[in-house]
């Protein structure tokens, strides 16, 4: 009955958790907060569990809150060089905390998703906020295989090159629509998708499941504080409920600072709509033509 296993790993989440580093909950409020808790679906054979409910690993309680500790990472540590993916969750666990929300302990494998490298395995704890709090989901991870992650060789270059262009960089539909990347352009798809991490680990709750399906388009501008900007205009795909969200994103990023959102702009969903969004704001709002 006892999982004695188990609870020894829970105690080394938390030693691994003090080795990370402070708490570092990355998400401002943004312009859609939508953190209203639902009903978790819990699996049958955990009806009527207080706390700490063991989770089936593939099913999807479990492999949402992992994809949020992936985006969490892809946050600090994605790259035009480098992206982390998902590859197994291990084991997972639900705790309810009431009023402060529910706790999922995940043991998760990843890997590098350019190099196809093996990142082995982390201990990851996500918590999504009770329906109080604006807040999103919060993710503590300890990963011994992050340090394999070095492409500062490639974006040093990669940066000297855009940064002395006399042409600012763009591009549109990556991938085309037979799933093409051109060569030139895989940095900028990663660094779309590093973009797009920050956008889905604070729209993440517990009934999505995103994922980043296509850079519609970017474009280089001027550089800021050493760092290069673009403008990207970025398609999320929810897994769960099979709509496509489109997102207006200003993307800062050096190898040295690495890549940071200062505004992302959510677009609503409106084919033929002339109106920008209400959320919207002067630097990401342009007049839009319908199609
Ligand atoms: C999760 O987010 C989606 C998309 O923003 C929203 O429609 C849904 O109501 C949210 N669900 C919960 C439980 O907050
Ligand atoms: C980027 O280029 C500008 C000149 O075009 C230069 O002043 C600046 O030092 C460069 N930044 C870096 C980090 O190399
Ligand atoms: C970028 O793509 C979006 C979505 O397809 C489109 O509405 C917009 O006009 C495009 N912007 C540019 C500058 O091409």
């Amino acid at each position: 009955m006892g999982r004695p296993g188990w609870t020894l790993w829970v105690v080394v989440v938390l030693i691994g958790d003090s080795l990370a580093g402070p708490y570092r909950p990355d998400a401002e409020p943004g312009p859609l907060e939508t953190n209203n808790i639902e009903e978790l679906e819990v699996p049958p054979e955990l009806d009527g569990a207080m706390s700490d409910a063991e989770l089936v690993p593939h099913h999807y309680p479990a492999q949402r809150a992992a994809k949020v500790a992936v985006h969490y990472l892809n946050t600090r540590h994605a790259s035009p060089y480098s992206c982390i993916e998902l590859n197994r969750v291990h084991k997972a666990s639900l705790e309810d905390l009431g009023q402060a929300g529910k706790k999922y302990r995940l043991q998760i494998s990843l890997k590098e998703c350019v190099s196809n490298t093996d990142l082995g395995q982390c201990l990851a704890e996500v918590l999504f906020p009770g329906e109080q709090e604006q807040r999103a989901p919060q993710v503590q991870c300890s990963c011994e295989g992050l340090k394999k992650l070095n492409t500062r060789a490639e974006e040093d270059a990669l940066f000297q090159r855009l940064n002395t262009s006399n042409s600012p960089l763009s591009g549109c539909n990556i991938p085309d629509s037979y799933g093409n990347i051109a060569p030139e352009m895989k940095p900028m798809w990663h660094l779309g998708a590093a973009a797009a991490s920050f956008v889905m680990l604070k729209e993440s709750n517990e009934s999505t499941l995103y994922n980043m399906a296509q850079v519609a388009n970017f474009t280089q501008l001027e550089t800021e504080n050493d760092q290069l900007r673009f403008k990207y205009h970025i398609l999320l795909h929810d897994m769960i409920s099979q709509e496509i969200l489109h997102w207006k994103l200003l993307v800062a990023w050096s190898p040295a600072g690495g890549v940071s959102v200062p505004q992302a702009d959510w677009e609503p969903k409106c084919h033929h709509c002339e109106l920008p969004s209400a959320k919207s704001t002067p630097e990401a709002t342009k007049p839009s033509s319908a199609s």
